[in-house]
């Protein structure tokens, strides 16, 4: 691996434990303003000091995002589909790797969607990230995106498209916490961070879903709505540290949150 490459991923990824708690604020670009980042700028701010990343898009960087601020970013490079379009799963590349290398992104970010009727299109985009990023040392985050369908997160289809994603050069994978989750790590060749999803019913919940991914394998989170939606938001992104870089307990790390 080229020097450019790994010096990227040794800030996403903190070399004292190669884990990662990474704050996944990209949500406005499928689904607009949801409730909790109507403002990017106020929801970020305070949780700032306590990621390791962020993930967003370019138009939120620009216009929420401090310029001096010290933080490498995971930049959502797709687009082109909403919520209440036609196929969720029509998303191709928006941002370009120029733009990227302009912004001094960290990573890039860009999701699959397989077994839907843009499989191939997006794992074609897919592709031509991983040549570009091989290109200038970018690395690629691909993230196994469900769509609407949020039962399909097992682990024979979650192992599918991790696999896939890794075959075709990405350097990190995004995915779900799954029954089985273990299987999904061991069949991955490359590491392994999980998003949230939707808000769970509690902040023990969203705790315990961290807790169980890293005893699986998992390498951190990209995680979002569990951390800014909850009232004590800055409490659970501690918590969520705690378990991913102090090896703490669900208990333990729920100290955290006052
Ligand atoms: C959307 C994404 C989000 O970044 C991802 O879903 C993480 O956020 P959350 O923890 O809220 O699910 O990639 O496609």
């Amino acid at each position: 691996m080229d020097w450019g490459m790994k010096n990227r991923l040794s800030r996403l990824m903190k070399p004292k434990d190669g884990n990662a708690v990474w704050l996944a604020v990209d949500h406005g670009y499928f689904l607009g303003p949801i409730s909790k980042l109507e403002e990017p700028t106020k929801t970020i701010a305070p949780l700032i000091p306590y990621t390791d990343a962020l993930m967003l898009t370019r138009g939120v960087l620009r216009n929420c995002v401090d310029a001096s601020i010290d933080m490498p970013f995971i930049l959502r490079v797709s687009g082109g589909n909403s919520i209440i379009g036609p196929a969720l799963s029509n998303e191709s590349i928006h941002t370009d790797m120029e733009e990227a290398i302009r912004l001094n992104a960290a990573a890039v970010a860009f999701s699959i969607y397989v077994g839907t009727e843009h499989e191939n299109q997006t794992l074609t985009c897919l592709g031509k990230l991983v040549n570009e990023g091989q290109r200038y040392g970018m690395p690629v985050l691909a993230v196994t995106a469900v769509g609407k369908e949020l039962e399909k997160r097992d682990s024979r289809f979650l192992g599918l498209c991790c696999r896939i994603a890794a075959e075709l050069g990405a350097q990190v994978v995004k995915t779900y916490f799954c029954d089985n989750f273990e299987k999904v790590v061991r069949s991955c060749p490359v590491p392994l961070v999980i998003a949230g999803g939707p808000k769970l019913d509690t902040e023990m919940d969203a705790l315990e879903l961290a807790y169980k991914a890293m005893q699986a394998g998992a390498k951190g989170v990209d995680m979002g709505r569990n951390i800014w939606q909850s009232p004590k938001a800055v409490g659970m992104i501690k918590a969520i540290r705690a378990i991913v870089h102090d090896g703490a307990s669900v208990e333990e790390a729920a100290k955290h949150i006052k």
